[in-house]
């Protein structure tokens, strides 16, 4: 494959608007789609509000106006593609059928992306998150089932496992425990800068989710639990954005981030199940071919250097949505009581970070602890979907 999209022509930026007829397209079906086409709606929902949020903070730094103009047209058609890939949900689904998904999405974008890594220090970071995100999955598939009487199975279908990760509770670190290292800007393998951005993306989409929905609920629990979870993804955007250079220049940030929208629309375009989905995802990449050879003219003209020298000279292998049992359950057995200190890892809970559970927890379970006591309370057992035998932790076993 060398799909080099700097040298690929796009759809010219005069011909990108879309009438309300032609954003208005129908959502998926919520009982027939492929699982992972709805994990692909959600990842590009997360990139697309990148793409609008990068685009106003670049506006607001910047003091050419013709930049700015430039900026603000195609921030517009940002998000309308925003809109039609967000649109594709169904309303029928719940608030919290779509956070099991962002959940999912957490887990097998992530395990994804920490198996193909270049880095191993940044290989470290996605294995570290991924093991909370798939701990949360569990805790909101119990709180599913007590709430709603579902399984989180009509959602993730039997393609996850839900079962516990790293405990919730141990998620809680003092926040400067939760800045890496991040990568160097000039020696990193460009796979490592797109995998940076995908993932920021996708947390802050789920911060940003919890923020909002979470006091749309009037179950105490369900209110509580989306508080204590959504303090973790703000611990996650940490975690993640401070991978990525803090030295890089607008231009080369712009560049980056509309080269990963074409990585990600072709990606996915090669990889979707859904004709009339993926058709949608073959438009949006003809529309970032564009996008992209703007960026790299601004970059030319204004930061005096040659996008070649920024990105990949050709796409890296599509990112795929697929099953990550095994890799998941090596890393539970192997992983699961790491915490953080500093920029690094460590495997015992060091005095910052018990000060700061100590302080938060105020001496009583929280949420997360008590979904699964009240689920167990309730139905007799807590939820859970092992396809593949016994939790690979025999502390974590059922009990
Ligand atoms: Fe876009
Ligand atoms: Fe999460
Ligand atoms: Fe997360
Ligand atoms: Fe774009």
């Amino acid at each position: 494959m060398t799909f080099n999209p700097l040298q690929e022509r796009g759809i010219p930026l005069d011909r990108q608007l879309r009438n309300w007829r032609e954003l208005d397209m129908a959502p998926i079906d919520p009982d027939r789609a492929d699982s992972y086409t709805r994990c692909r709606i959600i990842t590009m929902n997360g990139i697309e509000v990148e793409a609008v949020l990068f685009s106003h903070h670049f506006s607001r730094h910047c003091t050419d106006p013709e930049v700015r103009q430039q900026l603000a047209e195609t921030r517009y058609i940002e998000a309308q593609q925003q809109k039609v890939v967000n649109w594709l949900l169904p309303g029928l689904a719940s608030v919290l059928e779509t956070t099991i998904a962002y959940e999912q999405v957490a887990v097998d974008l992530t395990a994804w992306v920490a198996r193909m890594e270049p880095d191993p220090y940044l290989k470290q970071a996605y294995q570290f998150g991924v093991l909370e995100d798939f701990d949360h999955l569990y805790r909101y598939a119990n709180l599913y089932e007590m709430i709603e009487h579902r399984k989180a199975e009509k959602i993730v279908d039997q393609l996850a496992e839900v079962m516990p990760g790293r405990p919730t509770k141990f998620h809680h670190r003092h926040p400067i425990d939760n800045l890496r290292e991040p990568y160097d800007k000039d020696s990193t393998d460009p796979l490592s800068k797109l995998h940076a951005l995908t993932i920021m993306a996708a947390e802050q989409q789920t911060m940003n989710f919890y923020m909002n929905v979470g006091p749309g609920y009037m179950e105490p629990i369900a209110r509580q639990l989306y508080q204590e979870i959504g303090l973790i993804e703000e611990e996650h955007v940490t975690h993640y954005e401070s991978l990525v250079d803090p030295g890089e220049t607008w231009w080369e940030q712009l560049v980056n981030h509309e080269y990963n929208e074409c990585y990600m629309y072709y990606s996915f375009m090669e990889t979707e199940s859904d004709p009339r989905i993926k058709s949608i995802w073959e438009l949006h990449l003809n529309m970032e071919l564009e996008h992209l050879r703007i960026a790299a003219d601004l970059m030319r003209r204004h930061g005096g250097r040659d996008p070649q020298e920024v990105v990949a000279p050709r796409l890296p292998a599509p990112v795929t949505f697929e099953p990550n049992k095994a890799y998941l359950r090596e890393l539970i057995a192997t992983q699961v009581d790491y915490t953080t200190f500093g920029t690094g890892y460590v495997q015992e809970a060091h005095e910052r970070f018990q000060r700061w559970q100590e302080a938060i927890h105020g001496g009583e379970e929280p949420p997360s602890e008590r979904v699964i006591d009240d689920e167990r309370a309730i139905s007799g057992e807590e939820y859970r979907l092992q396809t593949d035998g016994p939790h690979p932790v025999p502390s974590l076993r059922r009990h």
